[in-house]
């Protein structure tokens, strides 16, 4: 009576057990029969206690759990083993789908060398394997993605001041995928101009949390070369104190000298433009000069020859003296274009009198010509330039007057032409259509880009802005002194519209 009894409240105690156990568990007797289920189990594979009790296990709900697996399990592993951990099986249930789960088993004696019974129990991990599963195709997308840009990670810890690394991190210091320098061993694998300035950034970010993205040269294990390399970093906070320093690490080595390359080509071409620029204005010099001195000379040499010969008639011929009248004026008209064309190659006055009168008179010239309304303001009056700015802002004006009379549509313009103790500079406004920012961006704008480039020779800069409607400023400085002492030229040229 007692022994039932007992038997009776351990059968009752396993029982609850069981079922207050999450995991879906299943006792089986020797024979593979179910002495019972826990609530769980019932739940999860949706059956009733009563319906499993006394079964084999293989012909649970329709057969559903005759899984080769699970017999190997049951009939062969277990009598020799007594327990087996966390076989993973993958099936088709008729009720829940396709799972994957981990199988524990515990076969005990229930009464001494008697009988069996077997402890089953089922975790469900489908849901942690397809979690599992993103999170390793995750990190494979980031390893090879991580390889092919050549961007690594890496974290700095502060309390143990060791440095880990990704796997492409590794690859770019040229070490083992795990390897974990101390802070002071990963600082020697730069090289040693960048170490001082590698220490005081990582110094400024660990005292005041601030972001930092820079560029080191890096020399990797094993190499005698160094790299480039860019750094950004961050800090990590835990509880208001930063505890970690955490960042990426780039290879840039091969656009760093691709982009220095381009540099020094583009260099090579503006030093390429500058002398063109040169020997075009010393050329145009030397031809308005002859065509000045020589050909004018003879066209007026020969015009007061034609003047002394209508003065002294050798006859009363009336069309002889008609032809000499005829010679004259063309001789006359050949002269002034031969003034002009050499006026225009290079205008005298800017060699003898400076900026501001060759402005003056080019402005005049282009009113007369196309009737648009000129102001031009000079501040102070007799400044004196260095030759080659003033033959930049020369040309710019005269290519700014050109696309005005071109392009604008303008009934007025107002140039301004002030020196002030630290630079010069030049505007030209006008009311016209305004250009638009591709058109002054484009690399097609020859005359533009031109203008560019005289300023930017001088080590100026220059502004075109347009505004549809309103009209298009073209404002340029260039500072006085050292080609580098540039004034602080941030503000936008002001398109107000004209008076
Ligand atoms: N003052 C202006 N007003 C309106 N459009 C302009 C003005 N100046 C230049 N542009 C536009 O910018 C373009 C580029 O000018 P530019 O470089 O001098 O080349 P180009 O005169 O040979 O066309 C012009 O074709 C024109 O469309
Ligand atoms: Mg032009």
């Amino acid at each position: 009576m007692v022994r039932k009894r007992t038997v009776t409240i351990s059968q009752e105690y396993a029982e609850s057990i069981i079922n207050t156990v999450r995991e879906p568990l299943i006792v089986l007797d020797q024979d593979l029969r179910v002495v019972s289920v826990s609530r769980s189990f019932c739940e999860f594979f949706k059956v009733k206690p009563e319906d499993t009790v006394g079964q084999l296990i293989y012909d649970l709900g329709n057969k559903q759990w005759d899984i080769p697996k699970l017999r190997e399990l049951l009939e062969t592993i277990l009598p020799q083993k007594t327990t087996f951990n966390d076989y993973k099986v993958e099936h088709d249930f008729a009720t829940i789908g396709r799972r994957t789960m981990l199988l524990n088993a515990r076969q005990i004696e229930r009464v001494l060398g008697k009988e069996r019974i077997i402890f089953l129990a089922i975790e469900d991990i489908t849901e942690r394997q397809k979690l599992d599963d993103e999170l390793r195709k995750n990190l494979q997308l980031l390893r090879d993605t991580g390889k092919m840009a050549k961007v690594g990670g890496w974290e700095l810890d502060l309390s143990t001041k060791e440095v880990s690394l990704t796997e492409e991190a590794g690859r770019i210091h040229g070490v083992e995928t795990g390897y974990k320098p101390t802070l002071e061993e990963a600082i020697k694998f730069y090289a040693p101009e960048s170490i001082p300035a590698l220490k005081a950034t990582l110094k400024k970010t660990i005292e005041t949390g601030e972001p930092y993205d820079r560029e080191f040269l890096f020399i990797p294990s094993g190499s005698k070369d160094k790299i480039w390399v860019r750094s950004l970093g961050k800090a990590v906070y835990s509880g208001g104190k930063i505890v970690k320093l955490t960042g990426t690490f780039q290879n840039i080595d091969e656009y760093k000298r691709a982009e220095d390359e381009l540099k020094k080509s583009h260099q090579a071409l503006r030093n390429l433009t500058g002398y063109l620029h040169e020997r075009l204005e010393k050329e145009r010099k030397r031809i308005a000069g002859e065509l000045h001195d020589e050909l004018g000379q003879i066209l007026t040499a020969l015009k007061i020859d034609c003047s002394w010969l209508i003065k002294n008639p050798s006859s009363k011929d009336q069309r002889r003296q008609k032809t000499l009248k005829d010679m004259t004026s063309l001789l006359n008209g050949g002269i002034a274009s031969v003034r002009r064309i050499a006026t225009d190659l290079r205008p005298p006055l800017l060699d003898d009198l400076g900026l501001a009168p060759a402005i003056r008179w080019i402005i005049k010239g282009f009113e007369k010509r196309t009737g648009i309304k000129a102001k031009l303001v000079v501040q102070p009056t007799g400044m004196k330039l260095d030759s080659k700015v003033a033959t930049a802002f020369f040309r710019v004006t005269q290519e700014s007057l050109t696309n005005i009379a071109r392009y604008a549509g303008a009934t007025k313009i107002h140039v301004i032409v002030k020196k002030e103790p630290t630079m010069t500079m030049v505007r030209i406004r006008d009311n016209g259509r305004g250009i638009t920012e591709e058109q002054a961006e484009s690399s097609q704008s020859f005359g533009i880009l031109s203008m560019k480039e005289r300023i930017h020779s001088c080590g100026g800069t220059i502004k075109i802005i347009g505004r549809k409607g309103v009209g298009t400023t073209v404002e340029s400085f260039v500072p006085l002194g050292k080609r580098n002492c540039l004034p602080g030229h941030k503000r936008s040229p002001n398109i107000k519209k004209l008076p």
